[in-house]
């Protein structure tokens, strides 16, 4: 009798889990994983061939995890093979290289694969999603900036996390976080907990910060056609500002482009008579 309590108990207690690796090729996605599992990094570029498969047990909380990992091979030409690798999956680590901005470009079409291989009935919102912006040890060569790869992240309501595999910067955080917001997952049924879906700002904050820095001139800034008079610059600039005020919009970047929209608003007025 006692037993039975005690198995059922234990029961409880195990959980198994399945989380894939998604993303570019040589971003580092096995180096994560083997940096994480056994304490080590290797420089050398061994490409994954397919799929790796391996198993992990990791004690959380009162809970002790079996991870299934699937490390994918982010190649196209795997793509035949990875495919059928994405059903019943908890967690993901979606992997990008801050030093190169096509695997960061790439990240929405990897969900988009995603979401194929799944079907319409499958949706992603039940699915931990954990960005790592790798090789954060060079630097030098960094062109995706934090608060452009928080912003991508945070407004899909997915992990962020700076990661390096080569320092180990960043990882066991990054790995902590992510199975303790799958334990929540799955402890709450399968779905994913209000409060790790409220993420603090909106999604009109998030498109604004996104279109500033990602626009040509001051006017674009503004969402202006170019010679709008000072009455349309000086509405948009107070819609702008009031939507992006460090004050009240926590959004990642949103006082860099509050003070870019200052200097457009400045620069603009300068040149009207
Ligand atoms: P595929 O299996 O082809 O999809 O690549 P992958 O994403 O698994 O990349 P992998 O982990 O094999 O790493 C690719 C290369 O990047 C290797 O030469 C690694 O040594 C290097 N690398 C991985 N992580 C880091 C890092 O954090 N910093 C630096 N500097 N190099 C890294
Ligand atoms: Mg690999």
């Amino acid at each position: 009798m006692e037993t039975n309590l005690q198995k059922r108990k234990e029961a409880r207690k195990s959980l198994r889990i399945k989380v894939i690796s998604m993303g570019n090729a040589e971003v580092g996605k096995s180096c994560i994983i083997k940096r994480y599992c056994e304490k080590r990094f290797v420089s050398k570029y061994l490409a994954t061939i397919g799929i790796d498969y391996g198993v992990t047990k990791v004690q959380m909380r009162d809970r002790e995890l079996k991870v299934n990992i699937f490390d994918m091979a982010g190649h196209p030409f795997f793509y035949e093979v990875r495919n059928e690798f994405y059903k019943d999956t908890q967690g993901v680590l979606l992997v990008y290289d801050v030093g190169q901005r096509e695997s960061f470009d790439a990240l929405e079409s990897w969900l988009a694969e995603m979401r194929q291989e799944l079907g319409p009935q499958t949706s992603l919102e039940n699915i931990i999603f954990s960005v790592c912006a790798n090789k954060i040890d060079s630097p030098k060569h960094r062109c995706v900036d934090e608060s452009e790869g928080r912003l991508w992240a945070e407004s899909r309501g997915f992990l962020y996390f700076e990661t390096s595999a080569q320092t180990g910067d960043g990882i066991n955080e990054m790995f902590q976080m992510f199975y303790s917001t799958i334990i929540d997952l799955c402890e709450n049924g399968g779905k994913r907990p209000m409060s790790s879906i409220n993420i603090g700002f909106t999604k009109e904050q998030a498109d604004s910060i996104w279109r500033i820095r990602n626009s040509k001139d001051s006017w674009d800034m503004l969402g202006l056609k170019p010679g709008s008079s000072r009455d349309e610059i000086n509405r948009a600039y107070r819609r702008l500002a009031v939507l992006l005020h460090p004050d009240k919009c926590i959004a990642p970047g949103s006082e860099e482009a509050f003070k870019a929209v200052v200097n457009a608003r400045t620069a603009l007025l300068k040149n009207i008579k």
